[in-house]
């Protein structure tokens, strides 16, 4: 059992602490920890002679896993695209051309809620067979009023109604939709539609914890994105940035100087932002998939943040043009091989510092006394293969809140 117990957020070799104990044993009352450690121990409590028994025998728990970043809600795959990038066509060029981003705003526009639900509640249900439990799901494919507040509404709605917790971001400054790139100040005012009107609205309607901004090349510079994080800070929303992913924009810092809670991607990012988001309390998420998905070989500098200090995060980014996956089991695999972690440091950042990206360590993301029964538990013998085995899935029992929400047949 790999409790991940200590305090969290973790850096440099506390990475790598994962709290192992050897036939272990979790006791669950009313969906959280009532106690944790060897069997021997925990089976003679008096709690637990009364408790119904599920014996996982000889194989690995750990807490759920914490997806920190995810596109959840859009309406259709884009598969179309991804045989142009494997054809030549950059994911750039391809956005220049009216696809990307704005090919999924198009067919969300065109979706109903209901549809748009069943898509996100099949995805939750793959999630949750990957040892998943908690996910952060953004907005950013409806890119105008209605259509943000339908996919914020849709986070409500799925948080109620299954079990997987989303925590719920908003990212209206995902890219500016085409009805606003006619004139020469349509960037302006859609920023000004953000930071006055939908900014206020989604945060009066307790849509969203998180505010985050696309910072790159084709989508909002840092002056914006700092206008536009800064309105939500107003509105008390919690930045977020994807920062430093197509180039080298300052995103990073400027994540840093705001107290995000994260900067997600940071394929570009040079030795003196490693150094600023070293001494800062901002998550370094990072994103293989991407990579991955897009054939491209620019993974970001794990090694280097890890060394220097930072609090890294591992995410899926389940979105539909650069990471169709839910499976944080194929992200530690990456995170492995390409990003050279040791898959003790990728489970370190897939669960409690990634709980830590979203203000829930003292909730998620380890088991200990207390804290929610967010469980995972995988056919193998040895921890390590979790990321060994990729493109099969090895996820045997998930529990959230103590209940079983997946069970391999
Ligand atoms: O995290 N970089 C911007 N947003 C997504 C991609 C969204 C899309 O292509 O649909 C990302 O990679
Ligand atoms: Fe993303």
């Amino acid at each position: 059992m790999l409790t991940l117990r200590g305090r969290g957020p973790r850096r440099g070799n506390s990475l790598s602490q994962l709290g192992i104990v050897k036939d272990g044993a979790v006791l669950v009352r009313d969906g959280r920890i009532g106690a944790v450690g060897p069997a021997s121990k925990i089976e003679k409590l008096v709690a637990a002679r009364k408790a119904e028994k599920v014996d996982v025998a000889g194989r690995v728990v750990l807490p759920g896993f914490v997806d920190s970043h995810t596109h959840l809600v859009h309406a259709a795959s884009r598969a179309e695209e991804y045989q142009l990038k494997i054809q030549g066509a950059s994911y750039e060029e391809i956005a220049r051309k009216g696809g990307g981003i704005l090919n999924s705003v198009k067919t969300l526009r065109a979706a109903t809620s209901q549809q748009l639900k069943r898509r996100a509640r099949a995805a939750l249900e793959v999630f949750a067979s990957h040892g998943t439990t908690t996910i952060e799901a953004k907005s950013g494919y409806g890119l105008d009023v209605a259509g943000e507040l339908k996919i914020l509404s849709l986070h409500k709605e799925l948080s109620a109604e299954q079990p997987i917790e989303i925590a719920s971001t908003f990212l209206g400054a995902h890219v500016v939709p085409l009805e606003f790139r006619e004139k020469a100040s349509g960037t302006d005012e859609y920023v000004k539609l953000l930071t006055d009107w939908l900014i206020p609205e989604v945060a009066a309607n307790g849509l969203a914890e998180y505010c985050d901004v696309f910072c790159d090349r084709g989508a909002f510079s840092r002056s914006q994105s700092k206008q536009i994080l800064e309105a939500g800070l107003k509105n008390k929303l919690v930045p977020r940035l994807h920062a430093e992913q197509l180039m080298r924009t300052g995103a990073a810092r400027l994540a840093v100087e705001l107290e995000a809670a994260s900067c997600d991607h940071l394929e570009q990012i040079n030795s003196s932002d490693i150094r600023v988001l070293a001494k800062s309390d901002t998550v370094a998420t990072l994103l293989p998939g991407c990579d991955f998905h897009l054939g491209l070989r620019q993974y970001a500098p794990a090694r280097k943040l890890i060394e220097a200090g930072a609090i890294v995060a591992l995410a899926t980014d389940y979105n539909p043009g650069t990471s169709p996956t839910m499976s944080m089991p194929m992200i530690l695999s990456l995170a492995c091989t390409q990003l050279r972690m040791t898959p003790a440091e990728a489970i370190t950042a897939s669960t409690i510092n990634a709980a830590y990206s979203l203000g829930r360590h003292n909730r998620i993301g380890s088991l200990e006394v207390g804290k929610q029964a967010d469980l995972a538990v995988f056919e193998v013998e040895d921890y390590r293969e979790i990321p060994y085995y990729f493109g099969v899935n090895t996820c045997w029992l998930t529990l959230k809140n103590g209940q079983v929400i997946y069970a391999a047949a």
